[in-house]
């Protein structure tokens, strides 16, 4: 079976097009479309910043699509690439569509071999690009491949081990990722910052800043691309934006603590207990700039999935609200009794929203819990259950 994604053909297995992991022997999954496309158009961004081209490594390559895509869409960033599979049959479907699309032999190197083991080899080749696309958690990769590529690179980390993360496994959570996942209405943001601060702790361990370029969460899979900075200072900088998450079951609050001891034990607006999450990535999920330049590039692309292009317009509320935590509209309905939903266009108007990837529902707000309150009481029946103070809370003026 043939099939086209971006500029190139591939040729599979009959079985190679299934949607399930490990279903098949030459794994193509087309709902990873977009996660291949922001693969394409960081790896431009990067040829565009460095002003020269580079060798780009692809630990996972399945049927290769991915490698073969930065041969074919980026010619002007890659110089060579190293891709390795663990599957031989997979490097046999992988070998014969580089000579499907008439890729010089010269430029890639394919080995059947462990990711780690290829990362490992490399280390005294110059190396700015690498994919890690493994079967569900990526972390157990991040330490050879920050050892190997050069400073100022890009490291792009793709995991689909969502359910610890989103709060179903929390033990899971912690023994992998060391951190409390909290299952909310926006667990799938509290997941992707829980592995970011993973891999930033990675890299800080070799005094090494993995600086999050830009961070996605869509379907099953969190996309991840870190910079390499060598540095103990610029490692340090990440290290001090790692903290926790307090919130609020009753009313919603939600606010961060960088030390557990600043915890507070009460929802300030409701005194509702406070659960929490972390320790996670307090930073911006998009770095300054990035997110124009990769629109750029898009606009000059013809064979980008329409996923791919909502994608990078959706970012935008997450680049310009870098609010730890969105608000989902039905959620803010149920919890604060209002029966009749306002168009989302109306609570944008009213909070100074925006709007976020994450869901088509959520919101971002610059407000803070109190003010959002306060501006969504003066238009809406808002009604949110106070707990009463406990009797040695009560503030009794020191009598
Ligand atoms: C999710 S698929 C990769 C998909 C591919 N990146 C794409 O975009 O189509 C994961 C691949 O990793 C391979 N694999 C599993 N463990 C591996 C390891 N330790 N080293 C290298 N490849 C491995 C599997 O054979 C499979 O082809």
């Amino acid at each position: 079976m043939r099939i086209r994604e971006g500029l190139v053909s591939l040729e599979l297995p009959p079985q190679g097009r299934v949607n399930i992991p490990g279903g098949a022997p030459a794994f193509y999954n087309p709902h990873m479309h977009p996660n291949r496309d922001l693969s394409v158009l960081m790896m431009k961004y990067l040829a565009a910043l460095r002003g020269a081209p580079f060798q780009a490594v692809e630990t996972h390559a399945a049927t290769g699509i991915t490698s073969l895509r930065w041969h074919k869409e980026a010619p002007e960033a890659v110089t060579r690439t190293f891709s390795s599979d663990i599957s031989t049959e997979s490097i046999a479907v992988f070998q014969r569509n580089y000579a499907l699309n008439a890729i010089d032999e010269k430029a890639y190197v394919i080995e059947e071999t462990d990711g780690r083991k290829l990362l490992e080899k490399l280390r005294k080749e110059p190396i700015h690009f690498i994919e890690v696309d493994p079967f569900g958690i990526a972390i157990p990769y991040v330490e050879e491949a920050l050892v190997t590529l050069d400073n100022q690179g890009i490291l792009s980390l793709t995991n689909t081990n969502l359910s610890p993360l989103a709060g179903s496994y929390v033990n899971a959570c912690r023994r992998r990722y060391t951190a409390v996942p909290l299952k909310n209405e926006f667990k799938h943001e509290i997941g992707l910052r829980i592995f970011i601060k993973k891999v930033i702790e990675r890299g800080a361990e070799h005094d090494v800043a993995m600086v999050p370029v830009l961070a996605v969460a869509h379907q099953h899979f969190y996309k991840v691309f870190f910079r390499k900075v060598r540095g103990a200072r610029r490692a340090n900088e990440l290290i001090g934006q790692i903290g926790f998450l307090l919130y609020c079951p009753n009313c919603l609050n939600r606010r961060t603590i960088l030390h557990v001891n600043q915890s507070a034990a009460r929802c300030e607006v409701c005194r509702h207990g406070f659960h929490y999450a972390g320790p996670l990535w307090l930073g911006p999920l998009v770095e300054d700039g990035v997110l124009e330049a990769l629109q750029r590039i898009a606009a000059g692309m013809e064979t980008l999935s329409p996923v791919t292009r909502r994608l990078l317009r959706m970012l935008e509320g997450d680049r310009d609200v870098p609010s730890v935590g969105y608000y989902q509209v039905p959620r803010l309905m149920k919890k604060w009794g209002l029966k009749e939903q306002p168009p989302i266009r109306k609570i944008l108007r009213w909070t100074e929203g925006v709007r976020t990837h994450f869901a088509g529902d959520g919101f971002r707000t610059p407000l803070s819990h109190a003010e959002l309150i306060e501006r969504l009481s003066a238009r809406l029946p808002v009604r949110i259950d106070v707990l009463e103070p406990a009797p040695w809370e009560a503030d009794d003026g020191g009598a």
